[in-house]
């Protein structure tokens, strides 16, 4: 799954300015580039191994120091100071990755706790979850990993249950160099929320509804739109 969201985010930090926290920043993939934009960007995750990832890729920056990684959980964010953000940034479907409305509640009480009165919050939902197919382990990618480096096959596997709502995404990275074999398996289950609920949830919590976009260009939302983004203002 190829993301074309990064340009988005490096657009809307640019225009608002930081600091900039991200929910659920993985392995950098977005708060790195939106670095280059404004001087502090606050990622966090509860994954350890992400963050180890993160943290490698952010060595590798000029940009890297000006992102902080934090361990912790996006529904009880672990900052003291209030309202410390101008900006936060919920990409790829992270709201949709917490499968209990009560951890969705809490979240977006944890964020407006710690932005600032008029700091924005940018929301990307993966819009057709219901619709993803289902197969089991497919495999989606073969390649090798730099000249000297291993063989490495990506395999995915997609679950729908379609009663609670939930569509399930795993992906299984093998390498294999000589007689060795390495697998590391990555799951994610999403909820489908419809923007209605999403946009209530929101008004609800303290913010008011900026825009909904179509795509990462800025168009507005229709019903055929690729993409579901949420603008909302801390009120
Ligand atoms: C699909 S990855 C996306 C990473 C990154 N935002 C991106 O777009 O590339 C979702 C990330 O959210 C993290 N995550 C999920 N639930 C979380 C929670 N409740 N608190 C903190 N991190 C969470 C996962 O560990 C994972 O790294």
């Amino acid at each position: 799954m190829q993301r074309r969201d990064v340009g988005f985010w490096q657009r809307l930090a640019g225009r608002i300015g930081g600091p900039v926290l991200e929910l659920g920043c993985g392995t950098g993939r977005v708060s790195l580039p939106v670095a280059r934009m404004v001087e502090t960007v606050v990622g966090v995750d509860r994954s350890g191994e992400m963050l180890n990832v993160a943290r490698r890729r952010l060595r590798r920056s000029r940009y890297g120091p000006r992102v902080k990684l934090v361990r912790g959980d996006i529904r009880a964010l672990p900052f003291l100071d209030p309202a410390p953000f101008r900006v936060a940034m919920a990409p790829y479907g992270i709201l949709q990755s917490l499968l209990r409305d009560r951890d969705l509640k809490k979240t977006l009480a944890s964020v407006a706790r710690v932005l600032e009165r008029g700091a924005t919050f940018g929301i990307d939902l993966v819009p057709e979850l219901p619709e993803w197919g289902e197969y089991r382990r497919r495999v989606s990618l073969r390649g090798r990993r730099g000249a000297r480096g291993g063989h490495l096959t990506l395999i995915e596997s997609v679950g729908q249950d379609r009663a609670r709502g939930i569509t399930t995404f795993d992906q299984e990275f093998v390498e294999r160099k000589g007689a060795e074999r390495s697998s590391r398996r990555f799951s994610i289950a999403f909820r489908t929320l419809s923007l209605r609920q999403m946009r209530n949830r929101l008004e609800r919590t303290g913010f008011d509804i900026e825009a909904v976009l179509g795509d990462y260009h800025g168009r507005a939302w229709g019903p055929r739109a690729r993409a579901w983004i949420i603008l909302a203002r801390r009120r």
